[in-house]
Order: C-alpha cells, then sequence, then structure tokens
C-alpha cells in the first residue's frame, strides 16, 4: 500500500494503478463501517484508492473540529489489512489553498433534517467530496448509508456536474445489539452507550408497523418519538419520515419514505435511518 500527501505523487501513483478504480473518501478514525466500504470496492474493482482528510468546511461554529478523534497510524494499518492500494492524505493547504472562494452549493436538498440543523454542513461536504473526485478520479465512489442526506447530497451533485463516475452505497453497519457503527459512539459513557440502540429499536419499531399496513407519517414520526423518549438518557432532536428524494416529510406514504432521526445522548449526537420501500 502507497501513501501519498501531495497532488502531484497523487496524480502520479493513481495513474500506475489498473482501472475501474473504486475510491473511499473518509475522515479517518476508521471502524468496520468504512471497511466494509472498501471491501465492497475490493469486489467491484481493480484498484481501490481511500483518502483520509477532516474537512474543516463541514464543521459548525458550535461542532468541535479539535476533538474529531483521529489515529493515523491505526488507520493505515486498517487500509493495508484490508487491502487497499493508496491512500491519500492530503493538507488543509492543499484542499483549502489562500484566499480559497469556490464552493459548491446544492439547494432543497440541503434544507431539510440534517442540513437544517447544522447550516452549511452539506456546503463543505459537496465542495470537499467534489475536489476529492477531480483529484482521484475514480469510475466508482462508496458511502455508506448511515448518513443518508450526504448520500443523497453527492448524487445529487454527481447528477447536476455531470461526474463521470457511479456512486455505490453500502449498508450501515451495526453492533450486535443495533447501534449503528459511527467514530461518534467513542464519546458515549457507558450508560449512555447502553441507551443508544434506541435509535435502531425506535426505526424497527416504524418498520414493524409500516409492515402491519400504516401509511401516516405523522403517525410513524410520532412512533419512533415515544419509543426514544421511553429512554431517560436520549433527547431527541428530530425523527423524520421523508420522501426518499426530495427528502421533504410525508402525509402519507405511496413510495417509499426515509426514516431517519438525531438524537443527542449528553453532548453526543447520533443519527441514523432505515428505507421503507
Ligand atoms: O462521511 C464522511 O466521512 C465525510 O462527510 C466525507 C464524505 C469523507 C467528506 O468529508
Amino acid at each position: 500500500m502507497k501513501t501519498v500527501t501531495t497532488l502531484a505523487e497523487l496524480r502520479s501513483a493513481r495513474a500506475a494503478l489498473p482501472g475501474p478504480l473504486g475510491f473511499v473518501p473518509t475522515m479517518g478514525y476508521l471502524h468496520a463501517g468504512h471497511i466494509s466500504l472498501v471491501e465492497l470496492a475490493k469486489q467491484q474493482c481493480k484498484s481501490v484508492v481511500v483518502s483520509i482528510f477532516v474537512n474543516p468546511a463541514q464543521f459548525g461554529p458550535n461542532e468541535d473540529l479539535s476533538a474529531y478523534p483521529r489515529d493515523i497510524p491505526r488507520d493505515l494499518q486498517m487500509l493495508q489489512d484490508a487491502g487497499v492500494d493508496l491512500v491519500w492524505l492530503p493538507t488543509p493547504e492543499t484542499m483549502y489553498p489562500p484566499g480559497f472562494q469556490t464552493w459548491i452549493d446544492l439547494e432543497e436538498i440541503t434544507q431539510p433534517l440534517e442540513g437544517g440543523m447544522r447550516p452549511g454542513h452539506f456546503r463543505g461536504v459537496a465542495t470537499v467530496v467534489a475536489k476529492l473526485f477531480n483529484a482521484v478520479g475514480p469510475d466508482k465512489a462508496y458511502f455508506g448509508q448511515k448518513d443518508a442526506q450526504q448520500v443523497a447530497v453527492i448524487k445529487r451533485m454527481v447528477l447536476d456536474l455531470n461526474f463521470p463516475l457511479e456512486i455505490i452505497v453500502g449498508p450501515t453497519q451495526r453492533e450486535a445489539d443495533g447501534l449503528a457503527l459511527s467514530s461518534r459512539n467513542k464519546y458515549l459513557s457507558e450508560a449512555e452507550r447502553a441507551a443508544a440502540p434506541v435509535l435502531h429499536r425506535a426505526l424497527l419499531a416504524a418498520q414493524a408497523a409500516y409492515a402491519a399496513g400504516e401509511r401516516g407519517g405523522a403517525a410513524l414520526r410520532a412512533l419512533m418519538q415515544s419509543a426514544i423518549e421511553h429512554e431517560p438518557l436520549a433527547r431527541v432532536q428530530y425523527v423524520s419520515c421523508a420522501d426518499l428524494l426530495t427528502l421533504h416529510e410525508l402525509d402519507t406514504i405511496t413510495n417509499g419514505a426515509l426514516l431517519s432521526m438525531a438524537v443527542y445522548f449528553g453532548k453526543t449526537r447520533l443519527i441514523d435511518n432505515l428505507i421503507l420501500d
């Protein structure tokens, strides 16, 4: 496995890799969710490139960029073990050169859900992902379903800007008790960790109600809200039952739906989702 930092090094190492080329962008502090995307990329592509870059532009003013967990030696070992060909660790100066002023702003799709709670977040995500795509030039790029709105935003951007690549979405990876894998889980206290699977239980309860015939968006939102509120350590920020493409809240489900939620446990904010189709 080769590790590079500069754009020039990336370009020459990338040019030597046989295609099709799969790309997994990450912010590091890798877990089994990231590795499952690498494994998917390895199944579908001849070469796999991973980037590790903690993107300052996607953190809000109240979100602590410096506290974001980092462990590059451990990440590199995991990627080596997973059989990655090339790892790119760009510097902030490469991604945001002095005087930087070119941003990618998607409109409606970034307004609800995570975008509503984290203004500017998807502007940072879309901009950095577009720059990573430009630099790496992948045939397929891999993202986890856990960040459902991020997937929708990136798919929209790829269509709108005619990026010549395919977005592949890997399923959410979970602990045995249902908690979705996330770099943020490490911030949970023991009691919060024990409480956190309530997100998945709430999603499953709504899925069961849907399977039993419930089609009301409000009823499913209320069901998830009350399931989470049974857990005293959980504080709901939002629960949603939204259209799969527009992400607008649904009154009635006619053509599938995205169930999603953001819930605080102390200072730690967890998200999770499930698709009804
Ligand atoms: O999902 C992430 O880890 C990040 O949002 C991404 C896609 C690597 C962009 O910084």
